[in-house]
Protein backbone atom coordinates (compact mmCIF):
# COMPACT_ATOMS: atom_id res chain seq x y z
CA UNK A 1 0.00 0.00 0.00
CA UNK A 2 0.99 3.40 -0.73
CA UNK A 3 0.31 6.98 0.00
CA UNK A 4 -0.86 9.09 -3.08
CA UNK A 5 -0.52 12.57 -3.10
CA UNK A 6 -4.18 14.26 -2.91
CA UNK A 7 -4.60 17.04 -5.73
CA UNK A 8 -5.97 20.23 -4.59
CA UNK A 9 -8.74 22.67 -6.09
CA UNK A 10 -7.43 24.70 -9.03
CA UNK A 11 -6.38 21.34 -10.58
CA UNK A 12 -8.13 20.79 -13.64
CA UNK A 13 -8.07 17.01 -12.46
CA UNK A 14 -10.88 17.55 -9.96
CA UNK A 15 -12.84 19.09 -12.77
CA UNK A 16 -12.91 15.97 -15.52
CA UNK A 17 -16.07 13.20 -15.56
CA UNK A 18 -14.91 10.05 -14.42
CA UNK A 19 -14.94 6.55 -16.45
CA UNK A 20 -16.50 3.58 -15.66
CA UNK A 21 -14.67 0.58 -14.00
CA UNK A 22 -14.58 -2.12 -16.71
CA UNK A 23 -11.60 -4.56 -15.26
CA UNK A 24 -11.60 -5.37 -12.08
CA UNK A 25 -8.67 -6.61 -11.47
CA UNK A 26 -5.31 -6.03 -9.27
CA UNK A 27 -4.97 -2.34 -10.18
CA UNK A 28 -7.81 -1.93 -9.37
CA UNK A 29 -7.60 -3.38 -5.62
CA UNK A 30 -4.22 -1.17 -5.51
CA UNK A 31 -5.93 1.70 -6.60
CA UNK A 32 -8.41 1.07 -3.76
CA UNK A 33 -5.71 -0.14 -1.01
CA UNK A 34 -3.67 3.31 -1.56
CA UNK A 35 -6.80 5.59 -1.35
CA UNK A 36 -7.90 3.60 1.99
CA UNK A 37 -4.21 4.80 3.40
CA UNK A 38 -4.28 7.80 1.77
CA UNK A 39 -7.96 8.72 3.64
CA UNK A 40 -6.76 7.40 6.85
CA UNK A 41 -3.67 8.99 6.79
CA UNK A 42 -5.46 12.35 5.36
CA UNK A 43 -7.40 12.10 8.34
CA UNK A 44 -11.08 12.00 5.92
CA UNK A 45 -13.98 10.51 5.95
CA UNK A 46 -14.27 9.96 2.31
CA UNK A 47 -11.84 9.91 -1.23
CA UNK A 48 -12.71 9.72 -4.89
CA UNK A 49 -10.32 8.51 -7.58
CA UNK A 50 -9.94 11.83 -9.36
CA UNK A 51 -8.77 13.11 -6.17
CA UNK A 52 -5.65 11.02 -6.58
CA UNK A 53 -5.50 11.92 -10.12
CA UNK A 54 -7.75 8.56 -11.28
CA UNK A 55 -10.45 9.64 -13.75
CA UNK A 56 -12.38 6.63 -12.68
CA UNK A 57 -15.66 6.03 -10.55
CA UNK A 58 -14.18 4.70 -7.38
CA UNK A 59 -14.82 5.82 -4.34
CA UNK A 60 -13.82 4.88 -0.90
CA UNK A 61 -15.44 5.93 2.54
CA UNK A 62 -15.06 5.58 5.79
CA UNK A 63 -17.55 7.17 8.31
CA UNK A 64 -17.36 6.13 11.66
CA UNK A 65 -18.70 2.63 10.41
CA UNK A 66 -15.78 1.03 8.83
CA UNK A 67 -14.22 1.02 5.26
CA UNK A 68 -16.77 1.28 2.56
CA UNK A 69 -15.62 0.64 -1.17
CA UNK A 70 -17.79 1.93 -4.57
CA UNK A 71 -17.06 1.11 -7.68
CA UNK A 72 -19.40 2.50 -10.70
CA UNK A 73 -21.59 3.79 -7.90
CA UNK A 74 -25.01 5.46 -8.49
CA UNK A 75 -27.70 6.79 -6.19
CA UNK A 76 -31.18 4.93 -6.83
CA UNK A 77 -33.04 6.99 -4.12
CA UNK A 78 -32.42 9.86 -2.06
CA UNK A 79 -34.99 10.89 1.05
CA UNK A 80 -35.17 13.84 3.39
CA UNK A 81 -32.50 16.96 3.60
CA UNK A 82 -29.53 17.46 6.26
CA UNK A 83 -27.69 20.69 6.42
CA UNK A 84 -24.23 20.87 7.88
CA UNK A 85 -20.80 21.89 7.59
CA UNK A 86 -18.90 20.20 5.03
CA UNK A 87 -15.14 20.00 4.05
CA UNK A 88 -12.99 18.19 1.74
CA UNK A 89 -9.06 16.81 1.50
CA UNK A 90 -8.87 18.77 -2.05
CA UNK A 91 -10.07 21.78 -0.65
CA UNK A 92 -8.06 22.68 2.67
CA UNK A 93 -8.79 24.58 5.48
CA UNK A 94 -12.29 25.60 4.05
CA UNK A 95 -15.69 24.48 5.48
CA UNK A 96 -19.36 25.63 3.95
CA UNK A 97 -22.79 24.94 4.84
CA UNK A 98 -24.35 22.70 2.47
CA UNK A 99 -27.65 20.75 2.24
CA UNK A 100 -27.67 17.13 1.17
CA UNK A 101 -30.10 14.01 1.53
CA UNK A 102 -30.78 12.73 5.28
CA UNK A 103 -30.56 9.26 3.27
CA UNK A 104 -29.37 7.64 0.18
CA UNK A 105 -29.70 3.93 -1.19
CA UNK A 106 -26.45 2.96 -3.44
CA UNK A 107 -25.87 0.39 -6.42
CA UNK A 108 -22.14 -0.47 -7.06
CA UNK A 109 -19.60 -3.07 -7.54
CA UNK A 110 -17.13 -4.05 -5.19
CA UNK A 111 -13.62 -4.69 -5.99
CA UNK A 112 -14.33 -7.89 -7.67
CA UNK A 113 -16.93 -6.68 -9.78
CA UNK A 114 -19.96 -7.88 -7.75
CA UNK A 115 -22.92 -5.50 -7.68
CA UNK A 116 -24.72 -4.69 -4.28
CA UNK A 117 -27.17 -2.33 -3.32
CA UNK A 118 -26.51 -0.20 0.23
CA UNK A 119 -28.34 2.57 2.66
CA UNK A 120 -26.69 5.12 4.13
CA UNK A 121 -28.24 8.02 6.52
CA UNK A 122 -26.43 11.10 8.68
CA UNK A 123 -22.96 11.64 8.23
CA UNK A 124 -22.66 8.36 6.34
CA UNK A 125 -25.40 9.62 2.86
CA UNK A 126 -23.57 12.84 3.39
CA UNK A 127 -20.17 11.24 2.68
CA UNK A 128 -21.80 9.18 -0.26
CA UNK A 129 -23.44 11.99 -1.76
CA UNK A 130 -20.32 14.35 -1.46
CA UNK A 131 -17.70 11.62 -2.76
CA UNK A 132 -20.16 10.48 -5.95
CA UNK A 133 -20.19 14.69 -7.10
CA UNK A 134 -16.36 13.81 -7.34
CA UNK A 135 -16.86 11.51 -10.11
CA UNK A 136 -18.63 14.19 -11.96
CA UNK A 137 -16.27 16.57 -11.33
CA UNK A 138 -18.48 18.74 -8.67
CA UNK A 139 -16.79 19.85 -5.51
CA UNK A 140 -18.58 20.93 -2.26
CA UNK A 141 -17.97 24.69 -2.83
CA UNK A 142 -20.05 24.48 -5.82
CA UNK A 143 -23.27 23.45 -3.55
CA UNK A 144 -22.44 25.91 -0.42
CA UNK A 145 -25.09 27.72 0.53
CA UNK A 146 -22.06 29.33 2.34
CA UNK A 147 -18.60 29.60 3.38
CA UNK A 148 -17.52 29.67 6.59
CA UNK A 149 -15.87 32.55 7.80
CA UNK A 150 -12.25 32.72 9.15
CA UNK A 151 -14.10 33.58 12.52
CA UNK A 152 -16.10 30.97 12.79
CA UNK A 153 -13.46 28.65 11.20
CA UNK A 154 -11.27 29.47 14.58
CA UNK A 155 -14.48 28.84 17.02
CA UNK A 156 -14.81 25.23 15.41
CA UNK A 157 -11.46 24.43 15.50
CA UNK A 158 -10.99 25.63 19.43
CA UNK A 159 -14.07 23.46 19.68
CA UNK A 160 -12.73 20.30 18.29
CA UNK A 161 -9.77 20.92 20.52
CO1 LIG B 1 -14.02 15.86 -1.31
Amino acid sequence: MAYREIFTVGDPVLRKNCRKVEKFDERLGTLLDDMAQTMNQADGVGLAAPQVGILRRVVVIDAGEGLVELVNPEILDKEGSQEDMEGCLSVPGQFGIVERAQRVKVRAQDRKGEPFEMEASDLFARAVQHELDHLDGVLFIDRAARMLTPEELDKYQQDEQ
